[in-house]
């Protein structure tokens, strides 16, 4: 049996995130109901008016919900209680150990903070889907655990924005790496040029996300999401995505930087 279906209600953490926005937007097209989680009233509202220009057949589905400091002990134990899922895609996303308090300290204090307020108080919950090689942080328990855990590691993420940010310098981590040494001031940079990485397309890392909730086997697996052809794909296996190539996916940012206005 699916661990959840629509219209299962899915806590997605990083809420207006590049990564958790697209998830949400694929969770309301499914038929799921969301609440998201952002850091203050105001980032809630904004996504709200988004979500209804961007989603207005599904956006009543979605709700927001506070969490105004990942490292506050039992932060997450109200807004766990009343969902069948969650997503956990909230963390700074270049973890420094010489910042570690606004960097590593988060990631890692807001992972085990989910989980242990899942613990006490997700009596719903049968699948935590982790986006983050967070993830591999582990919880010292000797409760009862009711569900299971799946882990989703990306490789660079790339593809179109699924907002419309005031202009480029808005880009979160690896759209601002493809604006700054592909389209933009460092274009054709060597740092650029000889970096050998894996990449995924952001919609097939949403899809990624909706079908871990969905798919049995995917419990207690850790998946790599990456279309890149030096890295393991048994997630493509279990998941059954398929994959956008590099063309795709570029040929998609050019038209999305296009009809914003940023190039001609
Ligand atoms: N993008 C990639 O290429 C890539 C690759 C591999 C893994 N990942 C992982 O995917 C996840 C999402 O990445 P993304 O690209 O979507 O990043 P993003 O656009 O920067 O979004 C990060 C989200 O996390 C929230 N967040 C960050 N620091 C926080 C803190 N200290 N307290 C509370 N909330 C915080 C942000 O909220 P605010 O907007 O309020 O800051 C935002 O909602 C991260 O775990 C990242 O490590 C990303």
């Amino acid at each position: 049996m699916p661990p959840c279906s629509p219209p299962a209600r899915v806590l997605v953490t990083g809420a207006n995130g590049y990564i958790g926005l697209w998830v949400i937007r694929f969770l309301l097209q499914r038929g799921f109901s969301v609440r998201g989680i952002v850091r203050n009233v105001e980032k809630g509202h904004t996504l709200e008016r988004l979500l209804h220009s961007k989603e207005s057949q599904t956006a009543q589905s979605f709700e927001f919900a506070i969490v105004d400091d990942l490292t506050k002990e039992r932060i997450f134990d109200e807004v766990v209680r009343d969902v069948d899922v969650v997503i956990h895609t909230a963390s700074p996303v270049r973890l420094n150990p010489d910042t570690w308090r606004d960097t590593v300290d988060p990631a890692v204090k807001g992972t085990q903070g989910i989980l242990k307020s899942i613990l006490k108080h997700g009596y719903r919950i049968k699948r935590v889907v982790i986006t983050s090689s967070a993830g591999a942080v582990l919880v010292d328990t000797e409760d009862k655990v009711r569900w299971d855990l799946t882990t989703i590691c990306p490789s660079m993420v790339f593809g179109p924005l699924p907002d419309d940010p005031a202009s480029p310098a808005a880009l979160t981590f690896s759209m601002n790496e493809f604006w700054t040494y592909v389209m933009g001031p460092e274009q054709g940079a060597e740092v650029y040029l000889n970096t050998v990485n894996n990449f995924v397309d952001v919609r097939d890392l949403a899809e990624v996300h909706v079908r871990a909730l969905q798919v049995p086997e995917a419990g207690g697996e850790r998946i790599i999401a990456s279309s890149g052809p030096y890295t393991m794909q048994d997630w493509h296996e279990i998941l059954g995505v398929d994959l956008r190539g590099m063309y795709e996916t570029c040929k998609d940012i050019i038209e999305d930087f296009r009809q914003r206005g940023w190039i001609n």
